[in-house]
This record gives structure tokens, sequence and C-alpha cells, in this order.
């Protein structure tokens, strides 16, 4: 550490430039962060910032929560080798037991079976292999906007990717999600059955081995789905033989006010992918299944760390941490907080306020729809400069589906903290929407 170069922000962000593979990089705005504390992120030069993503919900229950902390370092210490790939470990065994007890799906406890991997892109592609493998069948039914992995097949199947450039899966159909959020468009029970029924086509011959969805679709614009349109999924893939995946990465474990998302309609997946906070901060992901599905074939998901000791122990201690559904309380609690405020705030006359179309979401998971006023036209690019702005003004917001903020705090973020996040965003709002943003300062941050 003493030999670290005591560089500005603006060095360090320079040297990332010149150094770290543009392929994995997903920026907005020249952040660099040397340190976290709960929703504070603080920069090389002393800067604290609020973070209203939790790295895009990574980072669930606050940066450096001491009981993560505690249990990655005793696992860190004890060094019980690298993985479960040909040598188990107490941390791996005790995280697949609570996972499986505590992520229900369409076989009893006992036989349920928990995969540990590294990040949702490999359990949701896991999954899709579990699907194929168990069913026989090679067909997969995804979502338009969806979002299940940067790589491979679980990239394939996803719905952003595929209209960003990516080639899609040979044997995948896409859908529309269904997107109550268009009052322009049809009623939600319109739109739920005339989905349900694009699904129903998909499925007809008998060749769908899964239907992947996410409760709430994040990264395609922070969409709620109409009350019945899991149920249906459920129904309509019990019905085919198809198996239903439920892609809880993102907005699983506590963020929604409930442990899993789902259980707002209280659906029984075969299939549940987790990641992102399901290690704080450390790469670990999981799929919950019937072993029937994630038994064999035997030795065919293998890579050398999975079900690191680390990364097990810290789960272990997230899943501990939402045991007795506090966090889940506070967040449905602190996402109407949140929510209030930006109606407030669109209900006013502040130069940011025309251009808030929509506020929506459930718990702490929030979009807002930004607008030209008047309309319904995506102003994308004031996404981008109040997301740059932000970063300025001291706070972490990104943009997903070009016009949509979404706000995706630390579940322990506290009311003080998010207000003046908040506070902090809709100010950058205005001065996007002033114009004080200029094209050349965004230019570089292709985002998406
Ligand atoms: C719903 C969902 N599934 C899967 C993934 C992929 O997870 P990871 O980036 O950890 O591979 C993401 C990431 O944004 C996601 O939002």
């Amino acid at each position: 550490m003493e030999n670290r170069p005591d560089w500005t922000d603006e060095q360090w962000y320079a040297a990332d430039l010149t150094s770290v593979a543009g392929v994995e990089r997903l920026r907005f705005f020249p952040q660099v962060v040397a340190s976290g504390a709960g929703s504070v992120l603080t920069t090389p030069e002393g800067r604290e910032v609020i973070d209203l993503s939790a790295s895009w919900t990574a980072t669930g229950l606050g940066h450096a929560h001491p009981d993560v902390v505690a249990a990655a370092e005793r696992a860190l210490r004890a060094a019980p080798g690298g993985s479960v790939l040909s040598g188990t470990h107490p941390d791996a065994v005790l995280l697949a037991r609570a996972l499986c007890e505590r992520v229900e799906v369409t076989a009893p406890a006992g036989e349920r079976r928990a995969y540990l991997g590294h990040a949702g892109t490999d359990a949701n592609d896991v999954a899709l292999r579990a699907a194929r493998h168990v069913t026989g069948r090679a067909g997969i039914v995804a979502f338009e906007g969806g979002y299940h992995g940067g790589l491979g097949a679980s990239q394939s199947v996803s719905g952003l990717h595929i209209s960003g450039g990516t080639t899609a899966d040979p044997d995948l159909t896409l859908v529309p999600y269904p997107d109550v959020y268009r009052p322009w468009q049809d009623s939600a029970e319109t739109l739920l059955a005339d989905t349900l029924a694009r699904v129903e086509a998909a499925l007809a011959d008998g060749s769908v081995a899964a239907v992947l969805v996410e409760p709430i679709q994040s990264d395609g614009g922070v969409l709620v789905p109409p009350d019945g349109f899991l149920a249906g999924l459920r129904e309509a893939t019990s019905r085919h033989g198809a198996l239903l995946v439920i892609d809880e990465v993102k907005v699983g474990l506590g963020r929604t006010g409930h442990f899993l998302a789902h259980h707002a309609e209280g659906v029984v997946p075969d299939l549940v992918t987790l990641g992102k906070a399901l290690g704080n901060g450390l790469p670990v992901s999981a799929l919950v299944g019937p072993a029937s599905a994630l038994d064999e074939p035997a030795a065919s998901a293998l890579m050398t760390t999975i079900g690191n000791p680390v990364s097990c122990a810290a789960a272990l201690a997230v899943l501990e941490l939402l045991d007795d559904g506090t966090l889940a309380a506070s967040a449905a609690r602190l996402g109407e907080q949140a929510t209030e405020t930006i109606r407030g705030f669109a209900a006013g006359d502040r130069p940011g306020a025309a251009h808030v179309g929509q506020v929506r979401g459930r718990g702490l998971s929030v979009g807002i729809e930004l607008v030209r006023p008047g309309t319904q036209e995506p102003a994308d690019d004031l996404a981008a400069k109040t997301a740059f702005a932000g970063w300025s003004n001291g706070v972490v917001a990104y943009p997903v589906r070009g016009n949509v903020l979404e706000i995706t705090p630390p579940l322990t973020i506290t009311p003080a903290e998010l207000q003046t996040g908040l506070e902090r965003l809709l100010a950058a709002l205005d001065a996007a929407a002033c114009g004080e943003v200029a094209d050349e300062d965004v230019a570089a941050f292709s985002g998406w």
C-alpha cells in the first residue's frame, strides 16, 4: 500500500483507460473509488459520494459491511483451498444448505441442490444447460430488454445484448416484457393476456426447455410486471413440460421488500439464480433447483475456484443478515421515501421536473424515466448528462435502457443518506435540463 502512487482522481482514471481492457468498461462518468463504507464511497482524493447504485446492487448490504468483512477475513485466514471442485469445505456446504433451505423450488428441501458460481452470468448459463439437459429440449423463451449475463449462453438469450448486436441463441424466442408503463398502450389486463398468449404460442410445439425471466426487468428499464405475469408463466410452463427459471440476480435478496422478488406473486419456480448482492461485493453466485436437474451430468460445469471459501463465507453472512426480514422491510419503506421524494420533485416547478415522465419500481429498485417535456419521447441524452453531473455533485446513479435513471442503493442506507443522495441527483437533473452539461462532457462515456 505504501508504495502506491499518490495520484489525483483524474490521474487514476487516465491510468485506467490505458491499462484496463475496454471490453469490461460500462462507464457513465470518470468514477474512481478508493474505499467505501455503508452507502458512502470515497475517491483517492478523499471526496465522499453517496452510492445510489450499490455497484449495480452487488454491494446490497453496503460497502464493507462488518459481518461480511469478518466472515471473509476468517475464511481467507483459514484458507481451506480454493474451491469445491475436488474437495469440499464447511463454508461451501453451509452456504449450499442455507440456499436450499431458503430458496423454494419445485422439489422438497432435501432434494434441492445449489450450484455455487462466480457471477450471474455463469449461474444463468448453468441454469440454461440444466433445463436443456433435464427436458431434452433446446428452446428457450426469454424477454425483449432482458439481461441475464455478459458472456456466452447468458448473453445470447439477453434481449438487451441482442438488440445491441450480439448473436442470439439459435433456439431463442424473445417475447416483449409486459410494460404497463406505456399508458397510451393497452390496459394491463390486455397486455398481460397478449404476453401470455405469445409465450403460449412459443411453448405450443413442445420444443422449449425453459422460460427465463426477471421478476422485475431492471436493465430493461425498471419494469414491474402486472400481477399475474409470473403466475401465468408458471401455469403455462408446467402445462407444456418446460422449466420456469427466475433470474433474481439483480433484484433478489431483500431489495424489493421480499426475500426474493418473485415472492410478491407467490410462485414456485423450477430454477432460481442469484448473484450480485449474494457476496456483498465478493464474486459469488448460485443456482438453486431440484437435484434431478443439477446433479447430472457430473463434472459438466467446472471452474477452478467455484465455491471459493472467501466468497462462500461472505454469502453465508449475507443470508444470515437477511434472515429476520428487517432489511427487506426497511427496503420497502425506503423505496416509498424515494418514490415520494421524486414524485414531489416532478410535481414542482424546478427545471428538471417537466422531464420526469414516470417514477416506478418496488422497494429499493426504483426507476426515473426521463422524457422530453410534454411528450413520451425518451430523453437518453438527459439521463446520461444527469448521471454525469450527479458524480460531480456527489452521487452515483446509472442510466438503464437509455432514459431511465436507476436507484438501487444498499438496503442499509439511512433515510437521511437516501434523501441527500436523491437531492444531489435531482439537482444534477436540473443542471442537465438547463443545459449546464455539454455534449463534449459526456462524449467519452458511451455507457451501454
Ligand atoms: C437480472 C440479471 N441477471 C444476470 C446478470 C449478470 O450478472 P453478472 O454481471 O454478475 O454476471 C445481471 C447483471 O446485471 C442481471 O441484472
